[in-house]
């Protein structure tokens, strides 16, 4: 099944609650408190039921005594409601507490409650329990809502001891472990939350639009941050890359450097071809006579003086890089000055999104597909590509499979994005300000402000990655891009691809937190990925 079947299936799920407006959800503070995400969740809004959300069952841990919830009516008339709650252990559990009454009319404001839940300390049980709603609008038309939680209540003192997995999971550095068990946590909750929203999302926006002008500041869930700017000073003219390096010399000077003869290039064959942008396979003969392949970027006739200025900003950016994992720019030709080339080493690579899309296309026949091994290893590869560039100074800001190449040993490289937006239009989007940018990829941050970090590098990342296990699908492939900070805003992701691990889910997750503080470092992915790396070579 892929992802757009998946997607109308879940959109089957939603019904439609009487004819009222009710908005029923748990806030940002409570699903922070829950899942550590900066959203809101809702099972209701504007008279939507979320039947997905609204069937998990939520594990509350044994440290969390009490649920909110947050209610809110619009309808016209009364809303009465009535309250009942079903525990399914009550010698591990007490009485659950209301503190609205059990019976009464959704008020018209937005009000939390809370149901505590008590713990008797008898015996050690995972409870269910089930809290039942009845909205009624009118008095034949009755709703039920059924929200599922699984509580874990751990018997008081001397058992102690043989429970401490509950909170503690063994680890190798204490702020690791933290975003470890973050991630574990959020992982499956997310995923049908996500994919379920997105759904919800495309059918109720416009009713919600008029409703978020309405209720702006309420509904809403992002708080703006500082970013982490710092000491990555945005360059504005390297449209990709942020230099600050003090010995990091001027464009041209850079370019004098590696400048050689348009005879020593000899152009093979075509490899992407954009408007006006070419990559070709060729050879370059330095001055000893000894010949090597190399990737050339270069632009046909019809590019404009601008496009021709950016391939060469952007094509250096990764200039005197040296690592590994980096394709860095080896020579450059301005000879002809309407077509520069950019020469760059040749290892028997191809640009990664056309390579994992190839992937795809194969696998209705016998061949290749990735395993969740080889892709782990191959983000593993991007992780510390990008260790490498922070170290450096420089922020990516265009990670993306596009501007990765890789082998049929599937070593990855991180390229620049030169050429990018002609080669893969699709992926860029102009918001009305003059500028093409992979508004799909960035951050919430870098969406709206224009603001850069290492933890926008971390969001992209976290897309990337989801390309990876997709195959190279086009992300948010519904949401029309001028949507796309408001849909973030709301707290809506990407889906968990079909076939793609919890695990790896959870990492993506987490690199799309709505503050920067709250995604991980690069660091941080590295040790997590590099566990479930080792978990998935045991059991081989
Ligand atoms: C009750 O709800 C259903 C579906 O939500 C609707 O079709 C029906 O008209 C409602 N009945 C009344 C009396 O409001
Ligand atoms: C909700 O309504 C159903 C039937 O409509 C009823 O069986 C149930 O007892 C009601 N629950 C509460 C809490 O009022
Ligand atoms: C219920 O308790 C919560 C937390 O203690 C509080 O925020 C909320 O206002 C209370 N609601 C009512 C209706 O008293």
């Amino acid at each position: 099944m892929d992802i757009k079947v998946c997607f109308f299936v879940l959109i089957a799920i939603q019904t439609q609650l009487c004819s009222g407006f009710l908005n029923f959800y748990m806030s940002l503070a409570e699903v922070h408190r829950f899942l550590g995400l900066e959203m809101e969740l809702f099972y209701v809004r504007d008279g939507v039921v979320n039947d997905c959300a609204m069937n998990f069952v939520v594990p509350v841990p044994s440290k969390i005594e009490s649920l909110y919830f947050t209610w809110e009516s619009f309808a016209r008339r009364t809303l009465s409601y009535s309250i009942g709650i079903d525990v399914s252990n009550e010698v591990a559990l007490g009485t659950p507490k209301l503190n609205i009454s059990k019976a009464g009319t959704v008020p018209n404001a937005a009000q939390t409650f809370s149901i505590s839940l008590p713990c008797t300390g008898i015996v050690t049980a995972e409870v269910n329990v089930a809290i039942h709603v009845n909205i009624t609008l009118m008095p034949i038309n009755v709703t039920t809502l059924s929200f599922r939680r699984k509580k874990t209540c751990i018997k008081a003192e001397h058992l102690q001891n043989s429970h401490v997995r509950v909170d503690s999971a063994p680890a190798h550095s204490n702020s690791t472990n933290i975003f470890y068990s973050a991630v574990i946590c959020a992982t499956s909750l997310i995923a049908i939350i996500v994919s379920v929203s997105a759904a919800i999302h495309m059918k109720n926006k416009k009713l919600r639009r008029t409703r978020e002008e309405m209720t702006n500041q309420a509904y809403l869930t992002a708080a703006p941050r500082n970013p982490t700017t710092s000491s990555y000073g945005s360059f504005r003219r390297m449209a990709s890359y942020s230099l600050i390096d003090e010995r990091c010399k001027d464009l041209q000077e850079r370019i004098a450097e590696l400048t050689i003869q348009r005879c020593r290039v000899r152009l093979n064959s075509v490899v992407l071809e954009g408007t006006f942008g070419r990559v070709y396979l060729g050879s370059y003969t330095d001055e000893e006579g000894v010949e090597e392949e190399v990737i050339i970027k270069t632009v046909t006739g019809h590019a404009s003086q601008t496009q021709i200025s950016l391939l060469l900003q952007e094509g250096m950016s990764m200039y005197s890089l040296n690592h590994r994992s980096i394709l860095t720019i080896l020579r450059v030709s301005i000879e002809d000055h309407t077509a520069p080339f950019l020469l760059y080493t040749y290892r028997n690579t191809t640009n990664m999104k056309v390579f994992l899309q190839k992937c795809k296309s194969n696998m209705e026949g016998v061949a290749h597909s990735l395993t969740t091994q080889e892709v782990v290893d191959m983000a593993l590869q991007v992780i510390h590509a990008m260790q490498y560039l922070h170290k450096k100074h420089l922020l990516h800001k265009d990670l993306a499979t596009r501007n990765c190449v890789i082998d049929d040993k599937l070593k990855v490289q991180i390229a620049d994005n030169a050429l990018s937006r002609d080669l893969f239009p699709a992926d860029y989007y102009c918001l009305g300000d003059n500028e093409n940018r992979p508004v799909k990829w960035l951050a919430i941050e870098g969406l709206l402000h224009k603001t850069f970090s290492t933890s926008s590098d971390v969001w992209s990342f976290g897309v990337l990655l989801w390309e990876l296990t997709t195959l190279a699908q086009q992300p948010y492939v519904e949401i029309d891009p001028f949507e796309m900070a408001a849909y973030l805003k709301d707290g809506y992701r990407l889906a968990q691809p079909i076939n793609c691990p919890d695990e790896l889910f959870a990492v993506m997750a987490y690199c799309w937190a709505m503050s920067a503080e709250e995604r991980p470092t690069f660091s941080q992915l590295q040790v997590c990925l590099q566990d479930f790396y080792a978990q998935l070579t045991l059991y081989v």
